[in-house]
């Protein structure tokens, strides 16, 4: 974000701080319990949202360098996802053009080729099938044919992305809209991967985004962890497209009132909050003291995804990167600082959400509510609807 937007964002904060007020979405809306708990409903979101629409997988971190690959299943296929001998980000199935084993059983690791530990086929990091055993006995393979299914995989703004079916493409700049750039000056591509937590959660996956939506909750549910350190119920807040970017309002913000615009740093002034439709969550964190204003010491990545055959329970994978670029006296406590924010997330939000799951399913209620100062929670659940051709969220008070 350049600097002129931070400046606009902090004096923004520091104008609803001073009021009192926080950014209004115009009026409050209700969202029915039903798209939390229908098995229709997931079934639906599951298709156009997490099988036919571009996914992110990672930050460029992930894959540091050529020969790196992950493989993933939260997509409810195996996918290889590789840096190739060029650099170059690629995607496939991770399924053995043979008989349908799954190819490459780690996690992640780095290799430039690939055996199936079937009957042994060998294919490079681009997806080549380049050796079949026994070709003699076999029978002639024309190798091309058999080449892995290859996914379209795009690189950008440090973040990899990933269309989940074969044969199609996607237009990221459309996605983003203007939220590209902002991405951009971040740097996440500089980013190296610390851990991975995976975070099973008895509740819909879209509890989970909510959580992440609002600060009306911090003087209560974080009052004695972030709500030390984070002001409530005001935020900065700003649409992209079906995405958005929220500044949580940090209580240092009040040591730059005196100060020079120019030395105005938004990291740590706020918590940036990046969501990416459908499911993603990226958070930059604030720079370490000493350190340039402006540089991010690491970043949390957080994607939920839904249990495609039930409705009640979704997980999240919860990835950290350090930024390695920050010399190492300076990185000492930068993986705990992660770390406990992420313990955040799981102990005090998540377990909030999944109590919203069982008061969903319980007949307490139709519908849940989105207060004004809760926009996040319209665009996100208007965007969704919109998806799944949907009316708008319904409105309760002007
Ligand atoms: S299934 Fe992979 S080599 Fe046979
Ligand atoms: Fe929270």
């Amino acid at each position: 974000m350049d600097q002129a937007e931070q400046i606009r964002c902090m004096k923004l904060l520091m104008h609803r701080l001073d009021l009192g007020i926080n950014v209004d979405a115009g009026g409050a809306v209700v969202n029915p319990v039903e798209a939390y708990t229908c098995a229709k409903r997931a079934a639906d979101e599951w298709r156009l949202m997490f099988q036919s629409y571009p996914q992110v997988m990672g930050l460029s971190g992930d894959l540091p360098e050529p020969g790196s690959f992950i493989t993933s299943t939260e997509l409810g296929k195996p996918l290889l996802l590789t840096r190739d001998r060029d650099g170059l980000f690629q995607a496939f199935l991770n399924v053995c053009t043979h008989r349908g084993t799954v190819l490459v059983q780690e996690e992640r690791g780095k290799k430039f080729s690939f055996n199936c530990p079937f009957h042994g086929w060998g294919f490079s990091n681009s997806g080549d099938l380049v050796s079949v055993p026994k070709e003699n006995h076999f029978g002639p393979v024309e190798k091309p044919c058999y080449n892995l299914v290859k996914l379209t995989a795009q690189e950008k703004h440090g973040l990899l992305w990933v269309h989940p079916e074969p044969g199609q493409t996607f237009d990221l700049d459309a996605l983003l809209g203007d939220l590209g750039d902002d991405l951009d000056s971040w740097g996440f591509g500089k980013l190296s991967f610390g851990a991975l937590e995976t975070y099973q959660t008895p509740m819909n996956w879209k509890l989970a985004i909510d959580t992440f939506g609002e600060t009306y909750h911090f003087p209560v549910l974080h009052k004695d962890t972030l709500g030390q350190d984070v002001y409530g119920n005001v935020q900065c807040y700003d649409i992209f497209e079906n995405n958005h970017r929220m500044l949580l309002c940090s209580k240092a913000i009040d040591l730059f009132r005196d100060l020079p615009e120019q030395e105005w740093d938004l990291l740590a002034a706020t918590i940036p909050v990046y969501y990416l439709f459908p499911n993603i969550q990226l958070i930059p964190s604030g720079r370490i003291p000493g350190r340039p204003k402006g540089e991010m010491s690491g970043a949390t990545l957080v994607r939920v995804y839904p249990n495609k055959d039930n409705p009640h329970e979704s997980f999240s994978q919860v990835s950290f990167y350090t930024n390695t670029e920050i010399p190492q006296d300076f990185r000492e406590g930068i993986s705990d600082r992660l770390a406990g924010f992420s313990e955040i997330i799981r102990d005090e939000d998540y377990k909030a959400a999944a109590t919203c799951h069982a008061g969903a399913t319980s007949g307490a209620l139709q519908h849940f509510t989105f207060g004004r100062n809760e926009p996040a929670l319209h665009h996100y659940h208007n965007t969704y609807n919109r998806v799944l051709g949907l009316d708008p969220l319904q409105s309760i008070s002007n």
